[in-house]
Protein backbone atom coordinates (compact mmCIF):
# COMPACT_ATOMS: atom_id res chain seq x y z
CA UNK A 1 0.00 0.00 0.00
CA UNK A 2 1.27 3.73 -0.91
CA UNK A 3 0.31 6.38 1.95
CA UNK A 4 -0.47 9.25 0.08
CA UNK A 5 -1.55 11.97 2.47
CA UNK A 6 -2.72 15.37 1.37
CA UNK A 7 -5.74 17.75 1.62
CA UNK A 8 -7.88 17.81 5.01
CA UNK A 9 -11.58 17.78 5.60
CA UNK A 10 -12.40 20.00 2.58
CA UNK A 11 -10.89 16.97 0.49
CA UNK A 12 -13.73 14.26 1.28
CA UNK A 13 -16.39 17.46 0.24
CA UNK A 14 -14.34 17.82 -2.78
CA UNK A 15 -14.27 14.01 -3.74
CA UNK A 16 -17.92 13.78 -2.49
CA UNK A 17 -18.99 16.43 -5.35
CA UNK A 18 -16.78 15.45 -7.91
CA UNK A 19 -18.36 11.95 -7.10
CA UNK A 20 -21.94 13.15 -7.53
CA UNK A 21 -21.34 14.72 -10.71
CA UNK A 22 -20.15 11.50 -12.24
CA UNK A 23 -22.76 9.78 -11.07
CA UNK A 24 -25.23 12.06 -12.44
CA UNK A 25 -23.32 12.68 -15.72
CA UNK A 26 -22.81 8.74 -16.61
CA UNK A 27 -26.59 8.32 -15.98
CA UNK A 28 -27.97 11.43 -18.36
CA UNK A 29 -25.71 10.77 -20.60
CA UNK A 30 -25.24 7.03 -20.82
CA UNK A 31 -27.93 6.44 -23.40
CA UNK A 32 -26.74 8.85 -25.97
CA UNK A 33 -23.06 8.36 -25.74
CA UNK A 34 -20.67 5.51 -26.59
CA UNK A 35 -17.90 6.87 -25.27
CA UNK A 36 -18.34 8.47 -22.04
CA UNK A 37 -14.28 8.80 -20.37
CA UNK A 38 -13.10 9.91 -17.48
CA UNK A 39 -9.51 11.69 -17.02
CA UNK A 40 -7.56 12.56 -13.87
CA UNK A 41 -4.75 14.38 -14.76
CA UNK A 42 -3.64 14.31 -11.15
CA UNK A 43 -4.46 11.26 -10.05
CA UNK A 44 -2.94 10.22 -6.98
CA UNK A 45 -2.82 6.65 -6.11
CA UNK A 46 -6.31 6.06 -6.14
CA UNK A 47 -6.31 5.91 -2.00
CA UNK A 48 -6.01 8.69 0.48
CA UNK A 49 -4.27 8.31 3.87
CA UNK A 50 -6.07 10.34 6.57
CA UNK A 51 -3.64 10.15 9.58
CA UNK A 52 -5.68 11.29 13.34
CA UNK A 53 -3.24 12.19 15.38
CA UNK A 54 -2.58 11.20 19.51
CA UNK A 55 -3.97 12.96 21.63
CA UNK A 56 -2.47 12.48 25.46
CA UNK A 57 -5.10 12.45 28.23
CA UNK A 58 -6.08 16.38 29.76
CA UNK A 59 -8.74 16.79 32.71
CA UNK A 60 -11.48 16.80 30.44
CA UNK A 61 -10.73 13.90 27.15
CA UNK A 62 -9.23 10.45 27.50
CA UNK A 63 -6.08 10.19 25.37
CA UNK A 64 -6.63 8.86 21.92
CA UNK A 65 -3.70 6.75 20.00
CA UNK A 66 -3.01 7.39 16.61
CA UNK A 67 -5.84 6.00 14.04
CA UNK A 68 -4.47 5.69 10.20
CA UNK A 69 -7.14 4.80 7.71
CA UNK A 70 -7.51 4.51 3.74
CA UNK A 71 -10.23 6.56 2.33
CA UNK A 72 -11.20 6.33 -1.85
CA UNK A 73 -9.36 8.65 -3.95
CA UNK A 74 -10.85 10.26 -6.74
CA UNK A 75 -9.22 7.50 -9.12
CA UNK A 76 -10.86 4.91 -7.02
CA UNK A 77 -14.30 6.79 -6.76
CA UNK A 78 -14.34 7.03 -10.83
CA UNK A 79 -14.25 3.13 -10.82
CA UNK A 80 -16.93 2.81 -8.66
CA UNK A 81 -19.41 5.19 -10.27
CA UNK A 82 -22.43 2.70 -11.93
CA UNK A 83 -23.49 3.26 -15.04
CA UNK A 84 -19.29 2.75 -15.58
CA UNK A 85 -17.21 5.29 -17.76
CA UNK A 86 -16.06 3.16 -20.83
CA UNK A 87 -12.56 4.68 -20.67
CA UNK A 88 -10.56 5.74 -17.57
CA UNK A 89 -7.44 7.70 -17.77
CA UNK A 90 -4.72 8.71 -15.01
CA UNK A 91 -2.38 10.70 -15.43
CA UNK A 92 0.36 10.98 -12.86
CA UNK A 93 3.74 11.99 -12.59
CA UNK A 94 5.17 10.51 -9.69
CA UNK A 95 6.46 6.84 -10.08
CA UNK A 96 5.14 5.55 -6.75
CA UNK A 97 1.47 6.35 -6.72
CA UNK A 98 1.80 5.21 -10.72
CA UNK A 99 2.57 1.98 -9.31
CA UNK A 100 -0.14 1.93 -6.56
CA UNK A 101 -2.61 3.10 -9.77
CA UNK A 102 -1.21 0.10 -11.83
CA UNK A 103 -1.96 -2.17 -8.66
CA UNK A 104 -5.13 -0.40 -8.53
CA UNK A 105 -6.05 -1.29 -12.49
CA UNK A 106 -5.29 -4.58 -12.07
CA UNK A 107 -8.21 -5.35 -10.09
CA UNK A 108 -10.32 -4.07 -12.78
CA UNK A 109 -9.32 -6.66 -15.60
CA UNK A 110 -12.78 -5.88 -17.36
CA UNK A 111 -12.22 -2.07 -17.65
CA UNK A 112 -10.46 -0.67 -19.84
CA UNK A 113 -7.86 2.15 -18.15
CA UNK A 114 -4.74 3.51 -18.86
CA UNK A 115 -2.53 4.66 -16.90
CA UNK A 116 -0.03 7.60 -18.10
CA UNK A 117 3.23 8.43 -16.12
CA UNK A 118 3.74 11.94 -17.30
CA UNK A 119 3.25 15.30 -16.79
CA UNK A 120 -0.81 16.43 -16.53
CA UNK A 121 -0.35 19.57 -19.05
CA UNK A 122 1.37 17.31 -21.76
CA UNK A 123 -0.54 14.19 -21.65
CA UNK A 124 -3.79 16.22 -21.61
CA UNK A 125 -2.91 18.07 -24.63
CA UNK A 126 -1.72 15.29 -26.13
CA UNK A 127 -4.80 13.19 -25.91
CA UNK A 128 -7.01 16.07 -26.63
CA UNK A 129 -5.12 16.20 -29.89
CA UNK A 130 -4.92 12.77 -30.49
CA UNK A 131 -8.61 12.00 -30.38
CA UNK A 132 -11.72 13.09 -31.80
CA UNK A 133 -14.53 14.58 -29.79
CA UNK A 134 -17.89 14.88 -31.46
CA UNK A 135 -18.86 11.32 -30.64
CA UNK A 136 -17.40 11.69 -27.00
CA UNK A 137 -18.44 13.03 -23.66
CA UNK A 138 -15.34 13.30 -21.08
CA UNK A 139 -15.44 14.54 -17.53
CA UNK A 140 -11.79 16.08 -16.19
CA UNK A 141 -10.43 16.45 -12.99
CA UNK A 142 -7.82 18.77 -12.40
CA UNK A 143 -6.80 18.53 -8.78
CA UNK A 144 -3.05 19.65 -8.21
CA UNK A 145 -1.50 20.39 -4.87
CA UNK A 146 -0.61 24.41 -6.31
CA UNK A 147 -0.51 26.26 -9.67
CA UNK A 148 0.50 23.24 -12.36
CA UNK A 149 -2.09 23.90 -14.68
CA UNK A 150 -1.45 25.83 -17.53
CA UNK A 151 -3.69 28.12 -19.11
CA UNK A 152 -2.89 26.35 -22.77
CA UNK A 153 -4.07 23.37 -21.01
CA UNK A 154 -7.35 24.64 -19.83
CA UNK A 155 -7.79 26.14 -23.96
CA UNK A 156 -7.53 22.91 -24.89
CA UNK A 157 -9.96 21.42 -22.79
CA UNK A 158 -12.49 24.29 -24.01
CA UNK A 159 -11.52 24.09 -27.55
CA UNK A 160 -12.88 19.86 -27.56
CA UNK A 161 -16.66 21.33 -27.00
CA UNK A 162 -16.79 17.69 -25.16
CA UNK A 163 -15.58 17.94 -21.94
CA UNK A 164 -16.56 19.00 -18.26
CA UNK A 165 -14.08 20.03 -16.06
CA UNK A 166 -13.90 19.80 -12.45
CA UNK A 167 -10.98 22.45 -11.25
CA UNK A 168 -9.73 22.74 -8.11
CA UNK A 169 -8.01 26.29 -8.30
CA UNK A 170 -4.96 27.21 -6.25
CA UNK A 171 -6.05 30.60 -4.44
CA UNK A 172 -3.78 30.30 -1.96
CA UNK A 173 -1.05 30.12 -4.76
CA UNK A 174 -2.23 32.94 -6.70
CA UNK A 175 -2.64 34.99 -3.46
CA UNK A 176 0.90 34.02 -2.91
CA UNK A 177 2.33 35.06 -6.32
CA UNK A 178 0.27 38.20 -6.39
CA UNK A 179 1.55 39.98 -4.05
CA UNK A 180 0.64 43.09 -2.84
CA UNK A 181 3.02 45.07 -4.06
CA UNK A 182 4.04 44.89 -7.92
CA UNK A 183 7.42 45.88 -7.84
CA UNK A 184 7.78 42.20 -5.08
CA UNK A 185 6.69 40.07 -7.89
CA UNK A 186 9.95 38.44 -9.39
CA UNK A 187 10.48 37.02 -12.17
CA UNK A 188 9.46 33.40 -11.28
CA UNK A 189 5.79 34.77 -10.43
CA UNK A 190 5.69 36.94 -13.24
CA UNK A 191 6.03 33.81 -15.13
CA UNK A 192 3.60 31.61 -12.95
CA UNK A 193 1.17 34.13 -12.96
CA UNK A 194 1.26 34.37 -17.18
CA UNK A 195 1.31 30.59 -17.19
CA UNK A 196 -1.67 30.55 -15.01
CA UNK A 197 -3.72 33.00 -17.13
CA UNK A 198 -2.59 32.48 -20.72
CA UNK A 199 -1.18 36.18 -20.87
CA UNK A 200 0.39 39.00 -18.97
CA UNK A 201 -3.08 40.84 -18.57
CA UNK A 202 -3.27 40.22 -15.20
CA UNK A 203 -1.09 43.01 -14.71
CA UNK A 204 -3.32 45.84 -15.76
CA UNK A 205 -5.91 43.74 -14.22
CA UNK A 206 -4.87 43.14 -10.92
CA UNK A 207 -2.81 46.34 -10.53
CA UNK A 208 -4.69 49.51 -11.76
CA UNK A 209 -2.18 52.69 -12.13
CA UNK A 210 -1.44 54.90 -9.17
CA UNK A 211 -2.33 58.31 -8.66
CA UNK A 212 0.34 60.64 -9.16
CA UNK A 213 0.57 62.85 -5.78
CA UNK A 214 0.90 66.56 -5.77
CA UNK A 215 4.33 66.59 -7.20
CA UNK A 216 3.32 64.22 -10.60
CA UNK A 217 5.14 61.20 -9.35
CA UNK A 218 3.35 58.25 -9.73
CA UNK A 219 3.31 55.91 -6.46
CA UNK A 220 3.29 52.10 -6.49
CA UNK A 221 1.33 49.83 -7.58
CA UNK A 222 -0.88 47.87 -5.63
CA UNK A 223 -3.32 44.76 -5.78
CA UNK A 224 -6.35 46.08 -5.13
CA UNK A 225 -8.41 43.05 -5.55
CA UNK A 226 -8.50 40.95 -2.26
CA UNK A 227 -9.29 36.89 -1.81
CA UNK A 228 -13.16 37.28 -3.50
CA UNK A 229 -11.67 39.89 -6.07
CA UNK A 230 -8.67 37.42 -7.11
CA UNK A 231 -11.46 34.04 -7.21
CA UNK A 232 -13.69 36.78 -9.16
CA UNK A 233 -10.87 37.41 -11.38
CA UNK A 234 -10.06 33.67 -11.98
CA UNK A 235 -13.71 33.30 -13.05
CA UNK A 236 -13.55 36.27 -15.26
CA UNK A 237 -10.17 34.52 -17.49
CA UNK A 238 -11.91 31.34 -17.74
CA UNK A 239 -15.33 33.03 -18.93
CA UNK A 240 -12.90 33.51 -21.67
CA UNK A 241 -12.67 30.43 -22.92
CA UNK A 242 -15.72 27.95 -21.71
CA UNK A 243 -19.49 28.89 -22.74
CA UNK A 244 -20.13 28.46 -18.88
CA UNK A 245 -18.57 28.32 -15.86
CA UNK A 246 -20.02 27.81 -12.70
CA UNK A 247 -19.98 30.06 -9.39
CA UNK A 248 -17.23 28.13 -7.63
CA UNK A 249 -17.15 27.09 -4.22
CA UNK A 250 -15.36 28.07 -1.21
CA UNK A 251 -12.66 25.52 0.24
CA UNK A 252 -12.35 24.65 3.17
CA UNK A 253 -15.78 25.72 2.82
CA UNK A 254 -15.76 26.95 7.20
CA UNK A 255 -11.91 28.58 6.83
CA UNK A 256 -11.74 32.22 6.31
CA UNK A 257 -9.58 32.63 3.93
CA UNK A 258 -10.33 30.08 1.50
CA UNK A 259 -7.59 28.05 0.22
CA UNK A 260 -9.09 26.89 -3.08
CA UNK A 261 -11.80 27.40 -5.17
CA UNK A 262 -13.59 24.22 -6.67
CA UNK A 263 -14.91 25.34 -10.45
CA UNK A 264 -16.98 23.72 -13.06
CA UNK A 265 -16.11 24.81 -16.72
CA UNK A 266 -18.42 22.98 -19.26
CA UNK A 267 -17.15 23.23 -22.89
CA UNK A 268 -19.83 22.25 -24.57
CA UNK A 269 -21.65 25.45 -26.02
CA UNK A 270 -24.86 23.51 -26.60
CA UNK A 271 -27.80 25.00 -24.68
CA UNK A 272 -29.05 21.68 -23.77
CA UNK A 273 -25.73 20.44 -22.64
CA UNK A 274 -25.02 23.51 -20.40
CA UNK A 275 -28.30 23.23 -18.97
CA UNK A 276 -28.17 19.69 -18.03
CA UNK A 277 -24.22 20.06 -16.29
CA UNK A 278 -25.56 23.75 -14.48
CA UNK A 279 -28.43 21.94 -13.08
CA UNK A 280 -26.74 19.16 -11.43
CA UNK A 281 -23.07 21.10 -11.03
CA UNK A 282 -24.88 24.55 -9.19
CA UNK A 283 -26.70 22.04 -6.96
CA UNK A 284 -23.77 20.04 -6.35
CA UNK A 285 -21.97 23.50 -5.85
CA UNK A 286 -24.39 25.14 -3.69
CA UNK A 287 -22.49 26.21 0.01
CA UNK A 288 -25.76 25.80 1.72
CA UNK A 289 -25.84 22.09 1.32
CA UNK A 290 -22.27 22.22 2.84
CA UNK A 291 -22.11 24.36 5.40
CA UNK A 292 -21.45 23.07 8.81
CA UNK A 293 -23.42 24.41 11.46
CA UNK A 294 -22.09 23.45 14.93
CA UNK A 295 -23.86 22.48 18.15
CA UNK A 296 -26.45 24.73 19.63
CA UNK A 297 -24.67 25.80 23.49
CA UNK A 298 -27.36 26.48 25.81
C1 LIG B 1 -3.82 16.53 -4.61
S1 LIG B 1 -3.06 15.14 -5.30
C2 LIG B 1 -4.38 14.41 -6.22
C3 LIG B 1 -5.21 13.49 -5.43
C4 LIG B 1 -6.22 12.69 -6.20
N1 LIG B 1 -7.11 13.53 -6.96
C5 LIG B 1 -7.01 11.83 -5.24
O1 LIG B 1 -8.15 12.16 -4.92
O2 LIG B 1 -6.46 10.80 -4.80
C6 LIG B 1 -2.07 15.78 -6.61
C7 LIG B 1 -1.35 14.72 -7.40
O3 LIG B 1 -0.81 15.30 -8.58
C8 LIG B 1 0.48 14.75 -8.81
N2 LIG B 1 1.19 15.74 -9.63
C9 LIG B 1 1.78 16.90 -9.23
N3 LIG B 1 2.22 17.58 -10.30
C10 LIG B 1 1.89 16.87 -11.39
C11 LIG B 1 2.04 17.08 -12.78
N4 LIG B 1 2.65 18.16 -13.26
N5 LIG B 1 1.56 16.15 -13.63
C12 LIG B 1 0.94 15.03 -13.16
N6 LIG B 1 0.77 14.79 -11.84
C13 LIG B 1 1.23 15.69 -10.98
C14 LIG B 1 1.05 14.50 -7.44
O4 LIG B 1 2.05 13.49 -7.48
C15 LIG B 1 -0.19 14.07 -6.66
O5 LIG B 1 -0.36 12.69 -6.72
Amino acid sequence: MTNHEFGGQHTDLKLSIVEGYLKAFAQALRPHFQHLWYIDAFAGTGSRTVRTEKRGSDLVEMPVEEVVEQRRGSAQIALDVRPSFDFAIFIEKNRNYVSALNDLAARYPQRRIVIAEDDANTALKRLIETNTWIDKRAVVFLDPYGMEVEWSTLAALAKTEAIDVWFLFPLAGLFRQATRKLTDIDGHKRAALTRMFGSDDWEKELYPPAEADMFGTLGERHRLADVAGLERFAKSRLETIFPRVLKPLALPINEKPQRFSLFLCISNPDGKAIGLASRIGSHLLNPARHIVVGPVVK
